[in-house]
Formats: structure tokens, C-alpha cells, sequence
């Protein structure tokens, strides 16, 4: 599909006033998206699992309105609390995605978000907040053009979502999620993420995804900014390609079960993520010393046990421990005794793979 298969024809129904309710998850990339191209496309195929509990819900309330030329007419309210700091990321993605819902000044609106994980946790909640304003706005589409498909309706979610934030377009549906135009992944496509398809063996089923609060408060690099970064980066070529043989690589992982080739991967994306940071102008080191506590203590654990726990990181200090299902007790039992301790609070959220975005009755 093109972006002009989404532009929708003149709507056949109408509609006054409703509401809506949409519950879509966070994802954590295993081969990372870092650095873009106009208009949120990215400068390099991504995969991601999508995550099961830390979650954003969103309720979209809608009413139709005189159609005035001037702004779109909105109020936000998080957990409960009108929330303007919102406002202009809104905003900005109401413009981008206006020509696609052309309706968004026929109405106002009201919407009412509120995250699973605590507030201020330093997880990203822009993928699961992207994603599930997306949904909604499809959901009031939807009731505009009733034949609409359910294909269409999740291509263009995974389309919008991702002018929202480009990792959000990973959110819409389960288990791993591509992103980004790759040679060997069967309808990839920059404009929006499309599951998965190939076998994937039993080893990579229920995955666990423990996510270490290291640096709960602390601003993470900004999206803008970092992505920023890779203009003009001195091994943003090599680094763009790096990331498609990774993905070829992690094919064959998913199909073997290979779970030493995986770690070899996922940890290799996640320090090369934070090495691109480091090697940018300006520079950004956000690994904090507890940070690598944790990657030793992980190294240190797969010596003595033999087990499979790896870590990967977004833009931020907080650890993801990815491990498979079948070793959850001894894994869990390691966090306890020898993870937590690292962590702020000692706080950290257990999550798994999940199957994506659920509408709410
Ligand atoms: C490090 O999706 O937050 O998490 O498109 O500017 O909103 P924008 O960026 P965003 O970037 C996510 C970067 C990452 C890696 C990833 O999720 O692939």
C-alpha cells in the first residue's frame, strides 16, 4: 500500500457523537529503529516484540461540531487530570495525520489516557500512546465507512501510529512486529509495521521481558533529538546496513530456536544503539553506572548457569532482560537476589510478548 491508498474516499455514513476505547502495549526492538527520514520514515528496518502488560489506555470522546478552518478542538486528560504538557505533541500529530481523517475538525474532542506502568517509570509511553490514539481515530473512521476492512483498518492504525512515533507503528499487533523496508521480510514497508510471518520456533514463545527501573525520573535523550543524531553521523551508512543483515540474522534465529546466536544480536543492537550516541555531536553517554552492573551481572549468569537471559536498552538507562519462558523461575529467582538491588526503589516491571492493541466494550 501507498500513502495514498490511505486517504480516505468521501465518508458514506455520519455520525454525531460517541466515545471509544482502545488498550494498545508498549514493544521492545530487538533490532533498533535510530534515525529518519522526512515524514517518520526510518533510515533502517526495525523488529520489535510487542509487550503484554505496560500498556496506555485511551478513551477517545467525540461530538460533532460547527467545521471551522482554524484549530482542532481537543482537551487532554491524563489519569484523571487535564494535562496541556501534552498538548503540542497532539497537536503536531492532528496536522500530520489530517489529510488521511479529514474529518478531525467536524468534531471535539475529549482524550482521556492513563498508562499501566507507574508515572515517571523512564518507559517510553509514546508507542502505547500513539498507537492507542491511532486505533481510536480509526474506530471513529470505521463508523463513518462501515465496509471498511480489517486489514485496512490495521495498516492504516500501524500508518498513523507511526506519524505519531515512528516505534509506535510496532504496537498494533503481536507477537514481532517489522518495520521498515527489508529485502527478505515478505510486505515490509516503511509506511507501517506488519507482523511477523515467517516460523518462528517454539523457543522464542511467551518470551519474558523483565524491564530494570534503573533511572526512573531522569529524561531520556528526545526522540527529536536523537534522532537527529544520525545525520550526519560518521557510521550512520554502516550502521543502516548492519541493521538489515541483523534482521536477516534474526530470521534464521527465529526459525532454529538458536537462542546463543539471538543474544549475539539483540545485545549487539542495544550497545550499538548507545554507541551511536556516544560517537554523535553533540555526545550522550546515558548508561548510568548501575546500568552495567546489570550487564555484568547478566554476563556473569550465563557463565555459571548455562541459561539464556540477554539485555537490551532503548534511549535510557533502564534494562530490558529478555529471556525464554521455560527459564522464567531461575531467571525471576536471579532478579530477586542479584538485579534488583541495582534498580531505583528497587523497582521492576515483569512483562512477556503479548498480542497486541484490544478494544474496549
Ligand atoms: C531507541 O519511536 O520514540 O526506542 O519516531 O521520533 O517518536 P520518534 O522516535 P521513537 O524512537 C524509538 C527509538 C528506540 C528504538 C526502537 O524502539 O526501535
Amino acid at each position: 500500500m501507498t500513502k495514498k491508498d490511505f486517504i480516505p474516499k468521501p465518508y458514506k455514513s455520519s455520525l454525531q457523537q460517541g466515545e471509544v476505547t482502545w488498550e494498545s502495549p508498549s514493544n521492545i526492538a530487538l533490532v533498533k529503529y535510530w534515525g529518519k527520514l522526512e515524514n517518520q520514515i526510518p533510515a533502517n528496518p526495525s523488529i520489535s516484540f510487542t509487550l503484554d502488560h505496560c500498556r496506555t489506555t485511551t478513551t477517545l470522546k467525540f461530538q460533532k461540531k460547527q467545521r471551522t478552518a482554524s484549530n482542532f478542538d481537543f482537551e487532554l486528560v491524563f489519569e484523571g487530570e487535564k494535562k496541556e504538557s501534552f498538548r503540542p505533541k497532539i497537536q503536531k500529530f492532528l496536522e500530520r495525520v489530517e489529510p488521511y481523517l479529514p474529518f478531525l475538525k467536524d468534531y471535539s474532542f475529549t482524550i482521556e489516557t492513563s498508562n499501566s506502568f507507574p508515572h515517571s517509570s523512564g518507559i517510553a509511553s509514546s508507542a502505547s500512546g500513539m498507537s492507542a490514539l491511532a486505533l481510536c481515530f480509526m474506530s471513529l473512521e470505521k463508523q463513518l465507512d462501515p465496509e471498511m476492512d480489517e486489514e485496512y483498518f490495521t495498516r492504516k492504525s500501524s500508518f498513523l501510529a507511526r506519524l505519531g512515533s515512528g516505534s509506535a507503528c510496532r504496537s498494533i499487533e503481536g507477537e514481532l512486529v517489522v518495520w521498515g523496508m527489508h529485502n527478505s521480510i515478505y510486505q515490509s514497508s516503511d509506511l507501517y509495521g506488519v507482523p511477523f510471518r515467517d516460523e518462528v520456533h517454539e523457543n522464542f514463545k511467551n518470551y519474558r521481558d523483565t524491564i530494570l527501573l534503573v533511572d526512573k525520573g531522569e529524561k531520556q535523550v528526545s526522540s527529536t533529538v536523537g534522532h537527529d543524531l544520525m545525520n550526519d553521523h560518521p557510521y550512520a551508512e554502516t550502521r543502516f546496513r548492519q541493521a538489515h543483515d541483523n534482521l536477516d540474522k534474526l530470521k534464521k534465529i527465529f526459525r532454529s530456536g538458536d537462542l546463543e546466536e539471538f543474544i549475539k544480536v539483540v545485545e549487539s543492537e542495544a550497545l550499538t544503539l548507545h554507541a551511536m550516541m556516544m560517537t554523535s555531536q553533540p555526545y550522550f553517554l546515558l548508561m548510568k553506572p548501575n546500568t552495567l552492573a546489570i550487564i555484568n551481572k547478566i554476563f556473569r549468569f550465563r557463565e555459571e548457569t548455562g541459561l539464556h537471559a540477554c539485555f537490551t536498552l532503548d534511549a535510557g538507562a533502564n534494562v530490558h532482560l529478555l529471556y525464554p519462558d521455560n527459564e522464567a523461575e531461575q531467571t525471576l529467582e536471579f532478579i530477586e537476589n542479584e538485579l534488583k538491588q541495582y534498580c531505583q526503589n528497587s523497582q521492576y516491571i515483569n512483562d512477556k510478548v503479548g498480542s497486541g492493541a484490544k478494544k474496549m466494550a
